[in-house]
């Protein structure tokens, strides 16, 4: 039963962590980089499209279903991997993914997860989960991690190009993950080198980034496991190319949520040019960074994205109930986007095209 007080939307439930979460924790979640010119970007660029509804056609039925790597999800609506959920929730990633296995959809679990990747499979072992990778000058260690990934049963490799060092933010210069919090993925770093506290651990994985790579990395990614792999925070038609070239199953177009390089733009904005550039090669095309609604679920599809993504949604959903937070925010943008289709006229995901929205002029 909801209450009048109950949050009935995304932002509702931002507001709702921002009240209750530590300071420590909101603004490391809430924050993008520099300016938050790109953050704020990525919702005014969903508010600029337009929908260009059909009527009287019949909508009675709505099929929302669709494939991801040929894994077949009850919706087109993922969750992106986000560091360190239980901050949010003392039941963190294994809130999410019992959340994600009731609505049947995937999961994407964080490098820097608070529980271990081990531990989430087997939470919700037949439910679609896709691990992030980050670049790091220890391949060894990105090879240890991408095995047992695979060996737990996740689903495909979602390699993070976007951040070969971490975008700069005042609210995040001070962020300390809690010492009674783990980087749970790093056991083996941290039994090997006995780091002191949290912050000695963290200072050691950041310097571990490696910005010397190039495109040679995916090569020998595919050469140490057998997932597919999906580059995640492509944002040119360029690079979209290249990821095909060298072998990508799937390209996640991303600014990280904003919290990366900031005054690129908004994820929505250069998604046609990435369709368009991949079109014919059998590579699929998801997005995230921005999506908060039902329309903008219905926005992304109609500009050529098969799957759309969630990040802070899913963490303001933690802070509010756990798992049925989160479930409420699938809810949520699942029930909004069927509403969207039913009064734009669309009974299946195939009727969603590039006619059902209206683009302002870009600037080139
Ligand atoms: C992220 N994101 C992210 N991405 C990634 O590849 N590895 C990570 O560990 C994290 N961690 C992380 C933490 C937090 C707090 C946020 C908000 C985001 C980026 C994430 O996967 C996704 O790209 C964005 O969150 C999408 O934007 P929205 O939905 O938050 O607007």
């Amino acid at each position: 039963m909801t209450s009048i007080t109950d949050p009935v939307t995304i932002d509702e439930l931002e507001k709702y962590a921002s009240n209750h979460l530590d300071k420590n924790a909101f603004d490391y979640y809430s924050t993008g980089a520099e300016n938050d010119v790109t953050l704020r970007e990525n919702r005014l660029a969903f508010n600029r499209i337009k929908l260009r509804p059909r009527m009287l056609r019949d909508v009675s039925h709505q099929d929302i279903s669709v494939t991801v790597l040929g894994h077949k999800l009850s919706m087109p609506i993922c969750v992106s991997p986000s560091a360190y959920q239980a901050m949010a929730h003392p039941d963190g990633e294994l809130a999410t993914v019992r959340a994600v296995r009731s609505l049947g959809t995937a999961m994407g679990l964080s490098l820097y997860s608070t529980t271990s990747l081990e531990d989430v499979a087997l939470e919700a072992p037949n439910t679609i989960k896709f691990f992030q990778m980050q670049l790091y000058t220890d391949r060894q260690l990105m090879a240890t991690i991408t095995r047992r990934a695979e060996k737990a049963g996740y689903k495909a490799i979602l390699l993070t190009v976007d951040c070969p060092l971490y975008g700069r933010h005042q609210g995040r210069r001070r962020f300390e993950l809690p010492g009674h919090l783990k980087y749970a993925n790093f056991s083996s770093v941290q039994q090997r080198k006995r780091f002191k506290s949290n912050a000695e651990l963290g200072a050691h994985i950041i310097a571990l980034l490696d910005c010397s790579v190039d495109w040679k990395i995916l090569d020998w990614l595919r050469s140490i496991t057998s997932l597919p792999v999906v580059v995640k925070g492509i944002l040119t038609p360029e690079d979209a190319r290249l990821a095909v070239q060298h072998g990508a199953k799937g390209i996640l177009v991303s600014n990280h949520g904003g919290r990366q390089l900031d005054g690129v733009p908004a994820a929505i904005e250069v998604l046609p040019e990435i369709v368009n550039a991949v079109q014919g090669t059998g590579v699929e095309v998801y997005m995230d960074s921005g999506v908060r609604l039902g329309t903008d679920v219905l926005k992304a599809l109609a500009l050529g994205a098969r799957a759309v993504f969630v990040g802070r949604p899913v963490i303001w959903g933690l802070a509010y109930k756990g798992e049925q937070g989160v479930k409420a925010v699938l809810q949520m943008l699942r029930d909004e986007f069927k509403t969207a289709m039913v009064l734009a006229g669309c009974a299946s995901l195939k009727d969603i095209t590039s006619s059902l929205v209206m683009r302002p002029a870009t600037s080139h």
